[in-house]
């Protein structure tokens, strides 16, 4: 049986990692990921699982190469476009070899990590860092039905067990609360933060393109920017194999696809009057910085 093969016919455990709920495979290059040597002009994309990472990161390849490099994008999956430092499933490239392979500048990286996890390389060098967050419950049932349908994460369950490990920190990259709320701390003391919102993606792509733009010193004309935005509304990414994820062996589309909705409020279809109940007084408890405001609806 080859590893992939392999793979694909178990799935891992969560553990704790220095604090953090994880599975191996982001965690087993771990060394490696650490020493990873950032270069100034490096862009990080860092989310929480689910937040928009994909959607943020096809912008970015077509703010800097759409027009440079146009084949680019018809020809190279977004996973090797913009790699994930920390993932490595044997038998695929690393993450962080693919990273340290970019042949582009900027390198665009992706990770999940929480902020204490990110190799010191990207401080030291100041690199600008891009952190799309998403509220808490429409990001809860995304990564659900995600973990339905991806070998490399533990099984998700039954909903409403899957639910009370979200609220508990339960998941592979940890407590969505600690992720979204350690990033906005680090804001206050790393200027070089741009933190943006699924929910604005949605409402006005355009204009949370533009804010991309002035946060990267970026001059793109109206025309380029409206043509970007129009390109990655959610039914054309869908249908985008080199942005869809179609191509990657560990995912089953026929449990759920990967762009599988792409709206705000589809917690609604899967909350209980009682889990909301629940859940709303645990994020109260859990929520407590005022500055830092989700929207569950727009
Ligand atoms: S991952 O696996 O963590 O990298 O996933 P990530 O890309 O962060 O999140 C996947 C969710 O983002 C939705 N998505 C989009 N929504 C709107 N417009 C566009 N273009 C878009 N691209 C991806 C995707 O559908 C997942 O959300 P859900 O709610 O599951 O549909």
């Amino acid at each position: 049986m080859s590893s992939l093969t392999a793979i694909l016919s178990i799935r891992p455990e969560l553990f704790d990692f220095h604090g953090v709920s994880m599975v191996h495979y982001f965690t087993d290059n771990w060394e490696n990921v650490q020493n990873f040597q950032a270069r100034p002009d490096d862009i990080l994309i860092a989310t929480y699982p689910k937040a928009g990472t994909t959607w943020v990161s096809q912008i970015l390849d077509l703010l800097y190469f759409g027009q440079t490099c146009p084949e680019r994008q018809k020809t190279i999956p977004i996973y090797e476009r913009v790699p994930f430092l920390e993932i490595a499933i044997p038998s695929l490239d690393s993450g962080k070899d693919l990273a340290d392979k970019l042949p582009t500048t900027p390198r665009l990286i992706k990770t999940h990590f929480p902020v204490q996890f990110v190799p010191k390389s990207f401080w030291e060098q100041n690199c600008r860092i891009i952190y799309v967050a998403r509220n808490a419950k429409d990001n809860m049932v995304s990564y659900f039905h995600f973990d339905r349908m991806n070998v490399v994460e533990p099984e998700a369950g039954e909903w409403n067990n899957y639910f009370h490990r979200f609220l508990e920190g339960q998941m592979v990259f940890g407590s969505w609360y600690d992720h979204v709320n350690g990033w906005w701390k680090k804001k206050q003391n790393y200027s070089n933060i741009h933190y943006m919102f699924y929910e604005d993606m949605i409402e006005d792509t355009e204009r949370e393109i533009d804010k991309l733009c002035s946060f990267l010193g970026l001059s793109r004309s109206a025309e380029e920017k409206k043509m970007i935005s129009g390109g990655v509304q959610f039914d054309k990414m869908k249908k985008n194999e080199m942005a869809n994820y179609s191509t990657l062996p560990v995912m089953d589309f026929k449990i759920s696809p990967f762009m599988r909705k792409g709206k705000v409020g589809d917690w609604k279809n899967h909350f209980t009057v009682a889990q909301n109940e629940v859940f709303d007084e645990d994020y109260k408890k859990k929520m407590k910085d005022p500055t830092l405001q989700f929207r569950t609806e727009i």
